[in-house]
């Protein structure tokens, strides 16, 4: 009797060791699964900013009743201006540590980027970091709007549904991407090539990548486009889209289209109020969460 109790003690020590081993509980503690979302965001201090990112939540919540939803911006400018505001946002390290604090187990992070670029692979980074350290027995991170074919199509029928209504098919629609450095870059130019099988007057271009707007201009100008339409295709229509692309200074995407004789429209609303490319950024959830 004496030897099977030893046996039972032995096995269940063991089975705890092995539990911690696997990063499911700390110095044998046995944790109750937890299962948490993380949504991480570029990051905004505009106003608009904040009712897209409430609209995003709602929507999350919704598909995951009773799951924590919780935000992290990966701007250090964005979340040091917004410090200065009194309002306190965590980078996504500092969030996935009050979690593990908070004894979550299984933890989805939600990249609410345009692409896969820098941004999105730091938070890989880090999320590989949670992972070594067995902070939490699983953590995945979900993909940004565009990452595999079926999302560059989806995105394109978002595209579409919020061209202005009154915008007709002679006139041109040019959306101004982040762009970027990063290898990821390539996906603008696969959305423009995407994008113009249905629509060839609707082009891509960036402000800080490729294609530039020379680009563009040069296919106005082989297409004899008269009339203008400018977008943000960024999340949130912030400096870019107010500065960059729809602001007075001569080297603006407006000013530069309208010197060249086009009348140009401009639309300030980031993707990120459209539920069409939100639904995208919550179906990316089901990834991670799949797996849990
Ligand atoms: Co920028």
């Amino acid at each position: 009797m004496l030897k099977l109790r030893i046996c039972v003690a032995v096995f269940l020590a063991c089975g705890l060791m092995l539990a911690g081993v696997s990063g499911a509980s700390h110095h044998g503690e046995e944790k109750e699964k937890k299962v948490g979302i993380l949504l991480v965001a570029f990051g905004s201090s505009e106003d608009s900013a904040q009712v897209s990112f409430e609209n995003i939540d709602k929507k999350v919540k919704a598909t995951y009743p009773g799951i924590p939803v919780k935000w992290a911006y990966t701007s250090h400018i964005i979340r040091k201006k917004l410090a200065g505001q009194g309002k306190e946002l965590d980078s996504p390290e500092v969030a996935l540590a009050k979690m593990a604090d908070e004894d979550f187990t299984h933890v989805a992070v939600q990249s609410l980027h345009t692409i896969g670029g820098a941004e999105y692979h730091d938070l890989h980074r880090s999320i590989s970091a949670f992972t070594v350290m067995g902070a939490f027995e699983n953590i995945l991170l979900g993909y940004p709007l565009l990452a595999t074919q079926e999302d560059l199509e989806r995105t394109v029928e978002a595209i579409l549904a919020n061209i202005p209504a009154e915008r007709n098919k002679e006139e041109a629609v040019v959306l101004m991407g982040h762009g970027t450095h990063h290898p990821s870059n390539a996906f603008y130019s696969a959305l423009n090539f995407q994008v113009q099988l249905r629509d060839p007057y609707v082009f891509i271009g960036t402000v800080e990548g490729y294609p530039e707007l020379d680009t563009i201009q040069a296919l106005l100008q082989k297409n004899d486009i008269k009339k203008v339409y400018l977008m943000p295709f960024m999340s949130v229509a912030g400096d870019h889209a107010k500065n960059d692309m729809a602001g007075d200074e001569d080297d603006s995407w407006k000013s530069i289209l309208t010197k060249e004789g086009y009348e140009v429209v401009t639309v300030l609303k980031g993707t990120a109020e459209f539920d069409e490319f939100v639904e995208i950024w919550v179906d990316h959830v089901r990834g991670p969460m799949s797996h849990f």
